[in-house]
């Protein structure tokens, strides 16, 4: 099969035929944002952005900011704009495992034992090694013993981090490790004791000129329900896929009424579109069909890395 690739320059626009026996892609999983669908979102006054894409003259200090997601780039994100913003208020859909990172910097005994000691430092390499690929391994599997050690290093990280026992039934996670990404963090939970920040578990069911209303799933009335449900008929783009807002995907603790809180700066850390498969650009086969179109909704490959398409 001979494949005929076509590009266009950026700035020239100029179009240029390529042929080529294979193609390899390689565009990643995480290219296009996705943002929830949250009624009125086009009328916030404020600047508005996606974690992916950060702009350069962000200025943070003194504002007013709310970050939608908890997600592992959220999580990255809080810790390291809590000291300097006014307020931070953050919605949680569904609190994630964190763990103890336990990062620290090497000390000059192990750096002394690593240069001097003969092979302490390729043993030491095959210990990390073994045990990010054995114990992070099972550690996905329920019932091979280590899930359940994580669920309780999880669970005692919680505990010792987190006084406030509102806050801490807010972030105890409901499902099993792994169900999604776990956080490996120590600053995620002491940034949430701080008195600018707050955890909103209700879901942000709209968006106003200054802030984000959220209301507790069992105050929600149907027109409500319906307001949010036709915003799903939004547009896409090609950087960011607008997805629906599923209200039924709320379980957490309740913040008990209905509220607006203001803000200047929103940010979405609601993650990726990475279920769509195919390209981010159209790949089309013999028979006219997208690489997308043949793969619907299961995605097969040899080994992971190539297909034959015969379509
Ligand atoms: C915030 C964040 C933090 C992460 N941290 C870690 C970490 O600490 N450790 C870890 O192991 N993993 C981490 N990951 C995951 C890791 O980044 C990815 O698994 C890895 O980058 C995937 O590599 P890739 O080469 O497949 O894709 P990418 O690194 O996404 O590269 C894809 C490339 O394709 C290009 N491209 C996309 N579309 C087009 C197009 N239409 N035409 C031409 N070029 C295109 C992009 O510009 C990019 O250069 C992180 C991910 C994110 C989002
Ligand atoms: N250092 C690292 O290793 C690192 C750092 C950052 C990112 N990453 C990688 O990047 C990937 C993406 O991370 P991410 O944090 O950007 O995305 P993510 O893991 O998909 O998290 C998205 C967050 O947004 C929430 N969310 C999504 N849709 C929502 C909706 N409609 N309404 C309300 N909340 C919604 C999710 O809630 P739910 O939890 O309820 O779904 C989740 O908290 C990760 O899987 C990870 O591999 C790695």
């Amino acid at each position: 099969m001979l494949w005929t690739v076509i590009t266009e320059e950026r700035c020239t626009k100029k179009l240029t035929a390529w042929k080529a026996n294979v193609i390899c892609h390689a565009t990643g999983l995480f290219n296009r944002g996705k943002i929830p669908a949250i009624p009125g979102a086009t009328k916030f006054q404020g600047r508005a952005w996606h974690t992916a894409d950060w702009p350069e003259d962000a200025d943070l200090r003194g504002k007013r900011v709310a970050i939608i997601g908890t997600g592992p780039s959220a999580a990255q994100v809080i810790p390291s704009i809590q000291p300097i913003v006014k307020s931070l208020a953050i919605y949680q859909r569904s609190p994630p495992f964190c763990l103890p990172r336990n990062d620290y910097a090497y000390s000059p005994l192990q750096k002394f034992i690593f240069t001097w000691i003969p092979f302490a430092h390729y043993f030491y390499c095959l210990y990390i090694g073994w045990s990010a690929s054995r114990i992070a391994y099972k550690a996905f599997r329920p019932g091979s013993g280590v899930t359940e050690i994580m669920e309780e290093v999880g669970k005692q990280h919680l505990e010792n981090q987190v006084a406030d026992p509102v806050l801490r039934e807010k972030l105890r996670p409901s499902g099993r490790f792994g169900c999604k990404r776990p956080l490996f963090l120590d600053d995620y939970y002491p940034a949430l004791c701080q008195p600018n920040v707050e955890l909103i578990t209700d879901p942000p069911i709209e968006i106003t000129e200054k802030g984000i209303v959220s209301k507790p799933v069992k105050q929600l009335t149907e027109r409500d329900v319906n307001k949010v449900k036709k915003e799903r008929m939004v547009a896409h783009s090609d950087d960011v896929i607008i997805e629906g807002l599923d209200l039924e995907e709320y379980k957490s603790a309740s913040d008990g009424a209905e509220r607006h809180t203001e803000v200047d700066v929103l940010i979405w850390g609601t993650g990726f579109v990475v279920q769509d498969w195919g390209t981010v650009y159209e790949v089309v086969g013999r028979c006219g069909k997208t690489l997308g179109e043949h793969w619907g909704q299961d995605c097969h490959t040899l080994y992971g890395i190539s297909l034959v398409c015969n379509d």
